[in-house]
């Protein structure tokens, strides 16, 4: 059948619109029309080509929506050898690679090389092909001579162009990384939480799994992006006399280039770069795990040829790996301040994200069981960024045949007390109190510490030791420590015995907030503290105070109710709060709003609590807005709680708010009242 002209017309406007869509969209990042809008030119175009079958030609924006699948990749062999990089990872190196190149070319090392540096992307390297200006196949690295036939995939990568425009070298096989973007990842990784499927670790992983499907429809779904970086065969050896110009010309042939990519001066000018890019990483939307340098002048490039693999004239600075392998030697538990046991392991030392590792938190039992780890066990550690190392996953290929799982400890290590478990294995706690000499340093530890008492020069070594001489046992005894005591002790000479005494008299003054959280009671922080000061004013006042009275305060739930309760019931806790007041510890409150100033405002006495995400203002800016008209903004909901306001995603808060049957605000009602407040028609009903 032949097609009638106005069909053909339709169809190459249709083409020429879409993929100018997909420029705007992938490569300029400024889409003009709507993803639904695209879609329905999408489906204009895909009936005509079902209707006229020779409409549908290779370049068609068509041809992105994934082939049929295909039972195995072939193969195809690379014209040119896909090299990889030599690395380097100090200044030093950079600056020995710089210096090699200036010898080896014979040229002044006085004399700055131009080199281009570039991110190096953390995704699979790929080598497209273009025949008379088509998209002709795609390969992946593979073992750098013979690859995988991936056109198909490669073709739903919508910033690959299928066609280049006139003009374009006759050959041109252009290579480059295929990544996935951190928000296509995250995009990804919901998507298959919701289908109850496999989430990916990484974005590398997703990327590569996303590339080498057979069947391309899903990788058409996979939102994957391309940053093209060099170029393999080409028909015009003349295309370009220096890197920099080559990849702005592929640019204006409508390659993606990375945006970053920069031409510097010598190796100095490599370290600025590095050092730029290193600040400005984890800000960017995808993984790179170094930069890459690459002498500039393609015929200095001839010149210094190739070692092994690699070329001379281009070096991988890499970042300090984020992820690296440990010999997990034992696991052991410490016991915190409250008496919580936490397990922690330790590692032949690894160093990971710029710092070595000895221990990493294990968390709890549970961690355990989820990683299945084991003493002996070869771990794989990460640190990113200033996040606390983890371990990640146990290579269960290297676990020794005489291994045996981790058992608990049903006792604490310092003290011999049982050991009990609370929240379902989540919280596991020496019941020991302060006999546990452990748990005893901890909390004097605390109590010295700067936003508690702040005893200035009180360091960790120094509780240890006084605990282990047994001169002191609680914290009250901080405040019977004597000038002989002190003196002749290790690191104490007479200058420093009275410095220390002199800061534990200074730390005698003291207020209320600061002296309850100074006691470590269990789930008191400092914020929680502040408010138990200014809602009961003496320590005498709190004593008394009932569970329900507690729990009437915003902020505090039944939990840290019963805490407080508990550690006001514990005689050993009041002998030790008046032996302070004895030793002259004065605790007076500060800092008490007035009545007046809060009595007359409309909100007043109304406890709010605010969940799940608001569109026009922050939740921090609602919670201050509430509060200049008298609201006390709580963080649970509780059978006190005035009202919930119930953003987007909202979770158990708006479920216990429905429970309790209170009052709930969507946030249109949040805007409405804020309103009404501020023209000062609100009245609460
Ligand atoms: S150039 C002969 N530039 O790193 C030069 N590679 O470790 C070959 N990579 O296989 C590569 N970003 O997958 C180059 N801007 C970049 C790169 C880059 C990432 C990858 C590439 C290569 C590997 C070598």
């Amino acid at each position: 059948m032949i097609t009638p002209l106005p069909a053909q017309q339709r169809h190459q406007q249709l083409m020429v619109d879409i993929e100018g869509h997909n420029t705007a969209y992938h490569r300029l990042d400024a889409p003009v029309i709507s993803d639904s809008e695209y879609d329905l030119l999408m489906r204009e175009l895909q009936s005509l080509e079902t209707q006229y079958p020779d409409l549908q030609t290779p370049e068609s924006p068509s041809q992105r929506v994934g082939a049929a699948p295909l039972e195995q990749f072939s193969q195809i062999r690379h014209e040119l050898p896909m090299l990889s990089l030599s690395n380097g990872f100090s200044d030093d190196d950079i600056k020995g690679f710089d210096k090699r190149l200036h010898k080896q070319l014979d040229i002044d090392q006085k004399v700055n090389f131009d080199y281009v540096a570039e991110p190096k992307l953390d995704g699979l390297a790929v080598s497209i092909m273009y025949k008379d200006g088509l998209l002709a196949y795609a390969v992946t690295r593979g073992d750098g001579k013979v690859g995988e036939d991936i056109t198909q995939n490669v073709k739903t990568i919508r910033s690959i162009p299928l066609s280049l425009p006139a003009g374009a070298p006759a050959r041109l096989e252009v290579r480059g990384e295929v990544f996935m973007s951190h928000a296509g990842f995250a995009k990804l990784n919901k998507a298959q939480l919701n289908k109850d499927k496999k989430q990916f670790v990484n974005p590398r992983n997703a990327a590569a799994g996303s590339l080498r499907q057979l069947d391309s429809k899903i990788t058409a779904s996979r939102n994957l992006s391309v940053f093209i970086y060099s170029v393999g065969v080409i028909s015009e050896p003349d295309f370009a006399d220096t890197h920099f110009e080559m990849l702005n010309k592929l640019a204006d042939i409508g390659f993606p280039i990375c945006p970053l990519i920069e031409l510097v001066q010598g190796a100095p000018g490599c370290l600025n770069y590095f050092q730029a890019l290193s600040s400005q990483r984890s800000e960017l939307d995808y993984e790179i795990d170094g930069i890459v340098y690459k002498l500039d002048k393609l015929n200095l490039q001839n010149k210094a040829g190739f070692i092994a693999k690699a070329p001379r004239w281009a070096l991988a600075h890499k970042f300090p790996a984020e992820q690296a392998s440990a010999l997990l030697k034992e696991i052991q538990v410490q016991v915190g301040r409250t008496g919580a046991i936490t397990p922690v392991a330790r590692l032949e030392p690894v160093f990971v994200g710029g710092v070595t590792v000895p221990n990493v938190t294990l968390h709890n039992q549970n961690e355990i069981a989820r990683l299945g780890v084991r003493p002996g066990d070869t771990v794989m550690v990460r640190r990113a960024g200033d996040v606390i190392p983890q371990i990640v996953s146990v290579d269960l290929s290297r676990r020794p045949k005489d291994s045996k799982a981790y058992v608990f400890p049903i006792n604490c290590p310092e003290c011999d007390s049982p050991i009990v478990s609370e929240g379902e294995g989540i919280i596991a706690r020496c019941s020991g109190g302060l006999v546990c000499c452990a748990q005893r340093k901890q909390a004097i530890k605390h109590f010295v510490s700067r936003r508690a008492l702040d005893i200035d020069g009180m360091g960790d070594k120094i509780v240890d030791m006084l605990v282990d001489l047994n001169l002191v046992k609680n914290v009250a005894d901080l405040f019977r420590l004597e000038y002989s005591q002190l003196l002749g002790l290790e690191g104490f000479a007479e200058k420093s015995s009275e410095k220390l005494l002199q800061a534990i008299h200074s730390a005698k003054q003291t207020h209320l907030s600061r002296l309850l959280y100074a006691l470590g009671i269990s789930q008191v922080g400092e914020t929680t503290a502040e408010q138990l000061a200014q809602s009961f004013g003496t320590i005498e006042n709190l004593k008394a105070a009932e569970l329900e009275q507690l729990e009437a305060l915003p902020d505090i739930g039944p939990i840290v109710a019963a805490s407080i309760v508990s550690f006001f019931d514990d005689p050993q806790n009041l002998q030790i709060i008046d032996s302070l007041a004895i030793l002259g510890v004065v605790y007076p409150l500060i800092d008490i709003p007035s009545a007046a100033d809060i009595g007359e405002l409309p909100l007043n006495g109304k406890i709010i609590v605010l969940t799940g995400g608001l569109e026009s203002m922050t939740r921090a800016d609602a919670k201050k807005k509430l509060q200049t008209y008298g609201a006390k903004v709580a963080g649970s909901v509780s059978k006190n709680t005035s009202m919930v306001v119930v953003g987007t995603d909202a979770g158990s808060k708006a479920e216990k708010a429905a429970e309790l049957e209170i009052e709930m605000l969507d946030e249109d009602q949040l805007l409405t009242m804020l309103e009404a407040l501020a023209a000062g028609s609100y009245s609460s009903s």
